[in-house]
């Protein structure tokens, strides 16, 4: 079983008797492709290059703490995802995970759709040249003003959420004199094995209408009444940092039932049913995600077979992966402040971030690994917690690692697979200055979105 699979373990436990790393890695020195982009590698002096630059230039020109994105790396996920799905299928990438104007320009250049979850995210998609029809517009409790931009813009799906939305989007379609078209999200009863924060499609949560109790097939019927509204679809997204396809085969039986039973009421079949994003990455080696072609192959037999027992015909497929489009594609780099070995314990290692751009340690209990990339060393491995510099105790960026013994001051460090949720999610707690995010292909680096500078906090501050 993978570990971040299940990120809510032991929470304080003491890593030397009841710590996920009971040895420590073979070589310290060595890169898991697994965990990082594909340009990483390690120059002929040890230091870490990515997009063939190495990481001290590359902090020397932007500053740490910093997030570099590697744009090579992106593109080829994208195309992989957008390959392995084909031409019946439409992959959106869940902007959710890491949103910019640059990404939604890629994402247009290597031909995927987007799923947008609020209106700003909607707005940077529109800005970014992304064209209308391929949006698709999400979100549990959307503003009467949301809804009113998306179906204007003429998205082309809007994902409803509950009855008071179905009502609501007709009303301003309507109003607007046009016809949108929507898909039902339904909440299929599965427990995803996810952290519980990011799990899904049980019944006691907020997302979604249930299946059990007729709730979805009384959506339906509900939806399929109004003129403002054109239902294409059924939509089911279980949870987040996924490895077992079982969930989603659960999913896809009970949506394409539900599809059945449409058909057997209303005499329409629905031609479409997204099945959500929450595909796995790789956080530590110890992970071992799916690729893009076995989770098309995968999904596509189960709806495939179960269209063939319900006798009808197969709907289009659409999925929203973000976390494995964009995660494993960015490491963060912190540069080393102080250290302090804990006798009998661990020794901390304090970097120029923290827990205001990778909230997911604290949060979610979430698993990282980390290297040395400034240079190697041959120092014997020492256990190590990397932590912020917020006052925070639980301001942790990497629980339990091992680091080199002759880490020092001013070495850089970086941690792997940062790309999704975490400049996404970052703040500005204790008035950090959120990071930059550097895009980083074929030799060159530009910023695609700037370091937050104390004018951009202070400008906010009207009082
Ligand atoms: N589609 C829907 C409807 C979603 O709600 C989500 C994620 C996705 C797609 C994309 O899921 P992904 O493929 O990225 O797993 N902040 C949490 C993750 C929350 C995910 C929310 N919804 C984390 O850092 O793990």
């Amino acid at each position: 079983m993978s570990r971040s699979a299940h990120p809510a373990g032991p929470r304080h436990a003491d890593v030397l008797t009841e710590g996920h790393y009971s040895a420590p890695p073979a070589d310290l020195n060595s890169l898991d492709p697994k965990v990082w982009s594909s340009t990483v590698t390690r120059d002929k002096d040890g230091e870490l290059t990515v997009g063939g630059l190495e990481v001290s230039r590359l902090a020397e020109e932007f500053g740490t703490p910093a997030y570099f994105l590697d744009e090579t790396d992106f593109r080829a996920r994208c195309r992989a995802w957008a390959d392995a799905f084909g031409r019946d299928a439409d992959v959106f990438y869940a902007g959710k995970a890491f949103l910019s104007r640059a990404v939604v320009r890629w994402l247009h250049e290597e031909g995927l759709n987007l799923d947008v979850c609020s209106g700003t995210e909607l707005a940077t998609a529109l800005d970014a040249g992304m064209p209308a029809e391929r949006i698709a517009f999400h979100g549990n409790n959307k503003s009467e003003a949301e809804i009113r931009r998306a179906v204007e813009a003429g998205v082309g799906r809007i994902v409803l959420d509950s009855f008071q939305e179905i009502v609501r989007v007709a009303h301003i379609a309507q109003e607007l004199g046009k016809v949108q078209k929507a898909f039902i999200r339904v909440t299929v009863g599965v427990e995803a094995h996810t952290h519980e924060f990011i799990a899904t499609a049980h019944e006691d949560q907020k997302f979604g209408i249930a299946l059990a109790g007729g709730q979805a097939a009384e959506a339906v019927r509900r939806a399929l009444k109004l003129d403002g509204i054109e239902l294409v679809g059924i939509h089911s997204h279980i949870g987040s940092q996924i490895f077992d396809m079982a969930g989603f085969e659960v999913s896809a039986r009970r949506v394409v039932q539900l599809l059945a039973e449409v058909r057997d009421e209303h005499g329409v079949e629905l031609p479409e049913i997204d099945l959500g994003g929450g595909l796995g990455i790789a956080y530590t080696s110890e992970d071992d995600p799916r690729e893009p072609h076995e989770i098309a192959k995968a999904l596509g037999e189960i709806v495939t077979r179960e269209c063939s027992a319900a006798g009808l015909s197969a709907p289009r497929i659409s999925v929203e992966p973000g976390r494995a489009i964009v995660g494993p594609t960015a490491f963060t780099l912190y540069e080393v402040g102080t250290i302090k070995p804990l006798e009998g314990l661990r020794t901390y290692v304090s970097v120029d971030g923290g827990m205001s751009d990778n909230i997911r340690t604290a949060l979610y209990d979430a698993e990282y690994s980390v290297s040395l990339v400034s240079r190697t060393s041959d120092a014997e491995p020492m256990l190590v917690r990397v932590v912020g510099k917020h006052c925070e105790s639980g301001d942790i960026v990497v629980r339990d690692a091992f680091l080199p013994a002759d880490l020092a001051p001013g070495d850089l460090i970086a941690v792997p697979a940062t790309g999704a949720y975490c400049r996404s999610m970052a703040s500005n707690y204790n008035h950090a200055l959120r990071p930059p995010v550097v895009a980083v292909r074929d030799g060159s680096a530009r910023v695609i979105v700037r370091r937050e500078t104390e004018e951009d906090l202070l400008r906010l501050d009207v009082g």
